[in-house]
Formats: C-alpha cells, structure tokens, sequence
C-alpha cells in the first residue's frame, strides 16, 4: 500500500464504523496561548471532549497536519520529524476502550495487513497518588485481542528496568501512558481534560540490532527505550479526567481520543527503517541526490534534516495564514527551519542559488491532493523561502569564518553571530556541539531581551504544550471576541475580517484585516458600542446547520476549510437584533450581560495589513 491507501484506508475503515470524516484544521491554533502549532490533533476537538456537542455527532475521524517544535535540532533520527499528520479518530462520549483497542487491531491487521508478532501494547501502570488504578481493562481486552492470532499476551511490569522478560503488553508510569496537553497529572493545570492511554508499537526486528549498535546498549531494552527498535504507531487516549482543586473529577463524559502517525503507520507497512525511506519522501530525497549529486545513503542525516525542514516549512507557510520568516513566535520557526535546511545543502555541496524552491515545489506536488492550500499559496511559499535564502546566503559563509575563529561563545559573540549574520541561537549552539565548544547562553538570552525587536525569540522555549483553558473568564473573552468582530465591522467597514485570535483568561488578542492604525475616536467606538451590546443583556444561541446555510445567512467564519459539512453557528441578540452571528466551535457565555465592562489596552500592527487588538473585561 502506498502513503495515500493507508491514509484513505484508516478514514474510510471508521467511516464504516459510524464517524464522520472532517478535513484538517489550520496548523496555527485559535484561541490558545500557549501552543504556536497544532501538534495532536485533539487540540482542536477540546470543546468537544469537555461535553460541547459536535455538529457531525459523537464519532469523528480525520488526518490533522501537526507541527512538533520541540525536537527540531534532534531531527535526523528514525522516527521524529517536525511536519507529520496525525491519523485520529473520537469517540464524544459514546464507544470506548473495547470497541478502541479491538477496532485500531483490526485496522492494523486486516486492513494493513501488519503482522500481529510485530506489534507489542503498552498501558497505564496507575498511581495511588491521584486515585487512578492500573488499567487493567485494557490489558484483558488487548490479551484477547493477540490471543485470536495465537499469541499469548504476557503483561510485564518494569520493562524499563528489567527489559522485555518475553512480554507482550507492558506497564509504564504517568511520564509514558498518560496523556493530556499538558503532559502528566502534576503538569496539569486546572480545568485540563486527560487520561491514561494505551500505545502501540511496531517492532522494527531484533535481527537488525539496533539496540545493541545504539548508544543505549548497556541498558535493558524495552519499548520506550530511545535505540528507536520500538516504534510507536498509535496512541488510544482513554480521556475521562478533569483536573480539579480536589484532584481528578470524571468528565461529563468517557471520551476516546486515538492519534497515530501516518508516517510511522506507512513505515510499518512499506517495511522500511524511517519514514524517510518511505514513498512519503521519495520523490523529495530524489531531488535532493539530484542537486547535491550525492546519495542519500552516504548522507542520512542532512538529506533528512533538509527532506524534513523543507516539508513542514511547505505546510507552515502555505497554511493560509501568511506565515512568514521573523524573529517571533511562528515565523521564527520558519526562519530556524529554512535556516538549517540551507546550511545543511551547503555542507552536502548543494551550491545552486534558490535550490529550496526545487524542494519545495516537490512537496507541493506531492501534497496538493490533500492539502489544496499548498497550490493555492504556492506563489507566495516560494517567495517567502526564496527571499529567507537571499537574506541568509548572504551572510552564512562570513559568520561561519567568524564562527571559526572563536575557542568558546559567550552571550555577546553569539548575539552577535545572530544579529550580524543572522545564526539563529539554536544553529550557533548545535554548530558549537559540533566543534565541541562552550557556548554561554544565559548570557546569550540577557542579550538578546536587551534588544527589544527580539524580545519574543527568548520565549520561545515556553510554547511547549497548548493549554487552552475552559475556565469561565476565557469563555467571557471568547464571546467578547465575536462582539468586536461584529463591532469593527460597524465602525471600520464590512471587508474586515477575523485574522486570528488568541484568549488566555486574562486577556483577549484578536488580529484582523486593516491596515491602518485606529484613531483614538475609533477605539472609543468600537469599545462604546460592545459596551452596548454587553449593557442590552443579549441572549447566546447555537444553532446547528449545514455549511451553505451557515453562508447563505451571512454567518462569519475563519477557515471554511477547517469545518465538516454540518457547523455550529453562535448568533448573539435574537430576531431583529441579531447582534453577530459566527461559524464557531464554542463554548461561550449564555448572555452578554455577564460579561462586565469591555476594555480596549493594545492596538498595534501584526503583520502587513493586519491589525491586533488587545482587550480585558473588567
Ligand atoms: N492525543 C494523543 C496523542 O497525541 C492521541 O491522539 O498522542
């Protein structure tokens, strides 16, 4: 099976199974602050798992584009990458773990026809601590599952100490089969849905020794053990748990939340060592041979470092977002990425100026089919690392003579390489790991906060997991938002559109079309009129309706691509007075009366054309 009957294959097996199939979200998420990317894709089903109803009904299933930032400088092994999608599917309330673990096997066997030898279970080992017992249920359902094909399923307790003891199903601790946004129980905040989970792994083959030929082979090898012979293809959240004062409280409802990598699923099946071996990346390592004129067999590493940095490069600018190469938040994500690409073409003898456009008009090709948005945005995607090239090229071979030149960095020297050369920070350190020199970076960051253009880089190391919160004043803010959409639409004009928002429970920051500043006057409107609104006590309703009728009666909405067929619209006011009416998930206040006294802090430009509003209710 190729990469796209595995991707269709996993939708239309749970089609069968009554889900509806939804297209991907966007890759950058709205409302949440703390997550520069959608990296699971149950960040975006949130409203749902907490008990928002979903318009397509209680089993949902889709292939989301995620973005993990966290490893980019580790990228070159078999198993991560910074782009992948994320095969998922939901149950809102409805089936659980015996029709999960039974289904996800079945799919693996009799539909990628995987071999059930190959394939080893973890589960929750439990803790007294939080009041969460072994997950017991699931190893009975998981050891009648191996026994239809004559396995016996022997569950082992403390692989990671002992090694595998000739078992099949093994326990691990809340650091390995748990899972929320924010990672285990005690990283939790509260209001923060979670669960146990159950992984399973594919077995890339004793007879290759990894484990012994790896840095770990004084260690016991085990499933989670990082040689990479153990490779994790899907993940059944078992999500019941709220994070309370008290401790963990039962949700409203016992939801399934399944993720699984479409690359490592096709890595399994194509019975390869890495996703880069797979037709995933095929035409793209070609053409990257092509304009090294190297193998890719001589030079794993950077050609997957590039294959990896231009591909989810691709997706991040080509998100309709208009995403582009800066020192903060995505952008500088993008810069690191194209940065590190070209760096690494120039290390493998690739000297042909715009060589990335090459790569990149390769995934788009590759990807249109499913991603449209690739195509459409191509022009700009090109420009966008065409113009990072320019801007880079320029400067990389001096600062890596500068580079050269230093016996240890401290924090005004790799300042320097940042900001004379353009080194991002995280390319400095790895190039000072290569040469095995000091780098000082605490110093480095005091730095970079003196100069305050840069400020945001150093935070980035923050934006780890997304944490959205449902608590009662985000819900507030989140409404306040649709009322300034609807108000800057009455004082700034009808063409204004929602560009983005992001609401923590303090605050809201809204982005919109617009490209000038707002007089003083304007912002005394815009806050007077949703004052007004808010004073009139209008009434919030959520009507479900099909996407055309959501349109035809002028309902507002981000992305339409991100929506199924059947969309929730919230209307504020009713009758005549329909206040706003938007294509929105949820949950927001029952009347606006409850939202106190809108308050407008923040105006200032967020990229070309679009302005960014911040505001609190007091
Ligand atoms: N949320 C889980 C994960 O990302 C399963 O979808 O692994």
């Amino acid at each position: 099976m190729n990469s796209e009957e595995i991707r269709q294959s996993f939708l239309q097996f749970f089609k069968e199974k009554g889900h509806f199939i939804v297209p991907s979200y966007s890759l950058v998420p709205e409302n949440d602050p703390t997550s520069l990317f959608i990296s699971a894709g149950m960040q975006p089903m949130i409203p749902y798992l907490l008990g928002e109803s979903h318009p397509e009904g209680k089993r949902i299933t889709d292939a989301q584009k995620c973005i993990r930032t966290i490893d980019i400088e580790e990228i070159g092994d078999n198993r991560h990458l910074t782009f992948f999608e994320m095969l998922g599917n939901w149950s809102l309330g409805d089936y659980y773990r015996k029709e999960q673990l039974s289904w996800f096997f079945e799919f693996l066997i009799n539909k990628l026809k995987l071999d059930p030898n190959r394939l080893y279970a973890t589960v929750f080992r439990g803790n007294k601590k939080i009041g969460i017992n072994k997950d017991i249920e699931s190893v009975e359902i998981l050891k009648a599952l191996f026994k239809r094909f004559g396995i016996k399923a022997k569950d082992i307790d403390f692989a990671e100490k002992n090694g595998m003891q000739g078992g099949r199903i093994f326990y691990y601790d809340e650091s390995k089969n748990w899972w929320s946004r924010a990672g285990a129980p005690d990283k939790m905040p509260l209001g923060e849905p979670g669960g146990p989970d159950s992984e399973i792994f594919y077995d890339l083959g004793a007879e290759l020794k990894i484990h012994e030929k790896s840095e770990f082979k004084d260690k016991p090898c085990h499933l989670n053990c990082d040689c990479g012979r153990f490779i994790e293809i899907g993940n059944s959240v078992f999500m019941e748990y709220i994070k309370t004062e008290k401790g963990f409280n039962l949700l409203s409802q016992k939801n399934v939340d399944f993720g699984g990598g479409l690359e490592r699923l096709v890595l399994a099946v194509q019975n390869q060592l890495s996703p880069f071996e797979t037709d995933l990346f095929k035409n793209i390592i070609i053409k990257i041979e092509e304009l090294a004129k190297k193998k890719y067999i001589e030079f794993i590493v950077p050609i997957r470092i590039i294959a990896d940095h231009l591909r989810a490069t691709v997706f991040i600018v080509g998100d309709d977002r208009g995403i582009k190469p800066s020192n903060v938040d995505q952008g500088y994500i993008v810069r690191r990425l194209i940065r590190r690409a070209f760096r690494y073409g120039r290390q493998i003898g690739i000297e042909n100026k715009f060589w990335m456009e090459q790569v990149a008009d390769i995934v788009i090709n590759d990807y249109e089919k499913n991603y449209p948005e690739l195509r459409k945005n191509r022009n700009f995607i090109i420009e966008q690392i065409n113009k990072e090239e320019e801007k880079f090229s320029q400067t990389l071979e001096n600062g890596l003579k500068e580079f050269e030149k230093l016996k240890s960095i401290n924090g005004k020297q790799a300042f320097n390489l940042y900001s004379t050369y353009g080194f991002p920070i995280e390319m400095t350190k790895e190039l000072a790991q290569e040469k095995g020199i000091e780098i000082d970076e605490k110093e480095f960051e005091t730095e970079i906060k003196k100069h305050k253009e840069l400020s945001k880089t150093a935070s980035i190391g923050k934006f780890k997991g997304g944490l959205a919160d449902s608590g009662e004043k985000t819900v507030k803010l989140h409404t306040a938002a649709h009322l300034l959409l609807a108000v800057l639409r009455k004082v700034l004009g009808e063409y204004v559109e929602q560009k983005g928002s992001n609401i923590t429970s303090e605050r809201l920051r809204f982005d919109f079309s617009y490209s000038e500043k707002l007089t003083d006057k304007q912002i005394n409107q815009v806050e007077k009129l949703v004052n007004e609104a808010i004073k009139k006590d209008l009434s919030i309703n959520c009507n479900e309706m099909f996407l055309d009728e959501a349109k035809k009666q002028g309902a507002m909405g981000v992305f339409e691509s991100k929506y199924g067929e059947k969309v929730k619209v919230y209307s504020i006011g009713e009758g005549s007075e329909i206040f706003s009416k938007e294509i929105c998930g949820g949950p927001h206040a029952k009347s606006t009366g409850e939202l106190g006294r809108f308050k407008i802090i923040k105006q200032e430009s967020s990229s070309a054309g679009v302005r960014r509003i911040k505001a609190i209710l007091e």
